[in-house]
């Protein structure tokens, strides 16, 4: 089994996206038995809630499940997990950080790392204080990059 979680700052908007449009492909793979998916925040001020409305609905549109409740990485989380994959360079520098110097720093990466056609060190914009195109955006970030994470770890 490999274990991938998605890491933004609330967990509210991208990386519950990134981790539906994730699953949506796994299962779509037949390969639900073999990659587990899940996500986490950086921040704490929204643990506990579901993901914004405005992620869930564009998600729903495209035939992708967006749901769970908001949770705050923790340091724990590396022994968990396979890839830690951050939305953006600042989420990414809050998980190099958790992880000191240790092993842990192999497993973080950014998601759009696995996106060939993306720009080096691209990140998968905050659409949380923008209007319905940032959501639209981050599902084709998310989908384009989840088809490459899936590629990857096929291989
Ligand atoms: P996310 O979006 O990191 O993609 O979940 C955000 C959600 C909430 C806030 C910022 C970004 N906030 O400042 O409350």
């Amino acid at each position: 089994m490999t274990r991938v979680c998605f890491v933004c700052l609330g967990n509210i908007c991208r990386s519950p996206t990134a981790e539906g449009v994730m699953r949506h492909l796994v299962e779509a793979a037949g390969l639900g038995d073999e990659i587990a998916v899940d996500s986490a925040g950086t921040g704490a001020w929204h643990v506990g809630e579901p993901p914004d409305p405005r992620a869930v609905a564009a998600a729903a549109r495209r035939g992708i499940r967006v749901e769970g409740r908001a949770r705050r990485f923790e340091p724990g989380d590396f022994t968990r997990f396979d890839l830690v994959l951050a939305m953006d360079r600042s989420n990414r520098a809050a998980l190099m950080r958790l992880a000191g110097d240790g092993p842990e720093l192999r497993k973080i990466a950014l998601l759009r790392d696995f996106d060939p056609d993306a720009p080096f060190d691209a990140e998968v914009p905050d659409p949380y204080y923008g209007g319905p195109d940032g959501f639209e955006a981050v599902l084709d970030i998310c989908e384009a990059a989840c088809r490459g994470l899936l590629e990857h770890l096929r291989r």
